[in-house]
């Protein structure tokens, strides 16, 4: 059993340098890890050990995947408490996946671990973390990798909304929404891309939006850190889909969690069961680019056809 299986381990909780030219920029490893050493100037995980380097052949005991002739999956999720990722890790854990889930709010952590083992995952480790730590990263992912023997699909499902007012007034706002919607999943993926890609196999899915399609007035902010991280991942898929790892764009409209509880007309936003059953299956096929629900593909192509002309006038 993982010895994280029932108490999550607290890997970091320090917020990061705001300084662009600060620490994180350079992934330093803790010398004190024994798992992780760091490749310096290379990006790659090379303190995982060589079981786990093989590409992808599990040794878990998933009763439930097993018995049903499929090879349980091992599964990162980062950002485990997201409302997406909870109902991912739900269908995950049911098939008999094996699941590592990295959150920093350790009761919920908690209580999302326990219920992907009474559900049936085949194991279940977790960490608690602020993934806004770009520092802790290496080790972080380093222990999570080690803890599953490996990993086949990475979950990117972290983010914040953040309050637009807000960040219109204050740069120190806006660059929070910006640190944790793309430059910590930017150092999230950069690790694990090399890895992957090193291995030749793996699908990193992250979460994006289609707000990053086009900047609007009213969330302009946080449409604008995921246009990043969308143009982020699309270039990484171009660079290592050839490697063998599948990279994947996933764009949802608006969902019902946490996130929406306060927009209005929720009630007509997508249902987050329905959305991760969609989820679960693209991640199973590596698609390049995922709309969720699948009619915002079309509702961004006219979206994005609006002259800037027009578009600046309307109350979007
Ligand atoms: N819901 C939508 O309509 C929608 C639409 C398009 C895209 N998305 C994207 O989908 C992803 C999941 O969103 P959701 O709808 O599931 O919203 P959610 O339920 O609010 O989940 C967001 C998650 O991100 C976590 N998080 C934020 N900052 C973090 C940090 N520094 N370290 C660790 N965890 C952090 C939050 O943890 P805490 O709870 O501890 O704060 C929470 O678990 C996000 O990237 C979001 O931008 C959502």
């Amino acid at each position: 059993m993982n010895p994280d299986d029932q108490n999550p381990a607290s890997t970091s909780a320090a917020p990061a340098s705001p300084d662009p030219a600060g620490p994180e920029t350079t992934l330093p490893v803790p010398a004190s890890s024994p798992m992780f050493e760091q490749a310096r100037g290379a990006g790659q995980l090379s303190g995982v050990p060589r079981e786990a380097e093989q590409p992808l052949a599990l040794r878990s005991t998933g009763k439930r995947a097993e018995s049903a002739g499929r090879t349980p999956r091992k599964i990162l999720v980062l950002g485990a408490t997201s409302g997406i990722a909870e109902a991912c890790i739900r269908l995950w854990a049911a098939r008999g996946d094996a699941l590592y889930l990295v959150a920093r709010n350790p009761d919920r952590l908690a209580a999302v671990a326990a219920d992907a083992r009474t559900r049936g995952a085949s194991s279940v480790g977790s960490a608690v973390a602020n993934l806004d730590d770009t520092a802790g990263h290496p080790e972080l992912l380093a222990h999570a990798i080690n803890g599953m023997g490996g990993l086949d699909v990475a979950f990117l499902a972290m983010g914040v909304l953040g309050e637009q007012g807000q960040a219109e007034r204050s740069f120190e706002a806006t660059h929070a929404i910006l640190h944790t919607n793309f430059t910590a999943p930017v150092s999230l993926l950069t690790w694990l891309a090399n890895y992957a890609a090193q291995r030749h196999a793996g699908t990193l899915a992250v979460l994006s939006s289609v707000a990053g399609e086009r900047g609007r007035r009213s969330n302009y902010v946080y449409g604008s850190s995921k246009a990043g991280l969308t143009a982020f991942v699309d270039g990484l898929r171009n660079r290592i889909d050839r490697e063998g790892v599948r990279v994947m764009t996933i764009k949802p409209g608006p969902v019902k969690t946490a996130m929406t509880e306060a927009m209005k007309g929720r009630e007509k936003f997508a249902d987050v069961d329905a959305v991760a059953a969609t989820l679960v299956k693209a991640i199973d096929k590596g698609k390049d680019v995922v709309y969720v629900p699948g009619i915002w593909r079309i509702i961004m192509a006219v979206i994005r056809a609006i002259p800037e002309r027009v578009f600046k006038k309307l109350n979007l």
